[in-house]
């Protein structure tokens, strides 16, 4: 598809499991689209360069910086945001680690450093520490420091780990 600049076109995903729908001009990235067109303001921009990860969204199943996705290019893909951690409006388990082990102070990287912990974990079960470390190296946090981050999401990984066994 040829899309000139300037041109609007609808982009309709699937956000957090509901079909969404808005229009976005041709240049428009898709952590602007997700914020100001859909009202869903969770996910943060921060170098608008893929540098720090905290634009970071899960599209397909896999952790994405939207801001170097364009709007268009997410037409017909599935998109998760932070706000699909929620448990029916209570806080998910790795959101809840992070409350418990101190693993954020201001909060601007913890949204895209949560989904790609969140992917993460949904591909290695039982990490170490380095593993933890390896895929949080693609995030910038500027106030907390990292091992917070880390014991939280061994902490989850544990948790998630003995419940399988139980129900097996
Ligand atoms: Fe996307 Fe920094 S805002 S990586
Ligand atoms: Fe402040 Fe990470 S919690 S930048």
């Amino acid at each position: 598809m040829y899309i000139r600049s300037g041109e609007r076109h609808r982009v309709t995903l699937t956000l957090n499991g509901s079909e969404r729908s808005a229009y976005a001009e041709s240049r428009t990235q898709l952590c602007d689209f997700l914020r100001h067109r859909l009202g869903v303001t969770g996910t943060h921009v921060g170098c608008e360069h893929g540098v720090c990860g905290a634009c970071t969204v899960m599209i397909d199943g896999r952790a994405t910086r939207s801001c170097l996705m364009l709007a268009v290019q997410a037409e017909g893909h599935r998109v998760e945001t932070v706000e699909s951690l929620d448990k029916e409006g209570e806080l998910g388990d790795l959101q809840r680690a992070f409350r418990d082990h101190h693993a954020l102070q201001c909060g601007f990287c913890t949204a895209g450093i949560l989904m790609s912990c969140h992917e993460f974990l949904s591909r290695v079960h039982d990490p170490n520490e380095a593993q933890v470390r390896d895929m949080l190296s693609g995030h910038l946090c500027r106030c907390t420091g990292y091992t917070g981050i880390v014991q939280a999401v061994l902490a989850v990984a544990r948790t998630r780990q003995n419940n399988r066994e139980e129900e097996q």
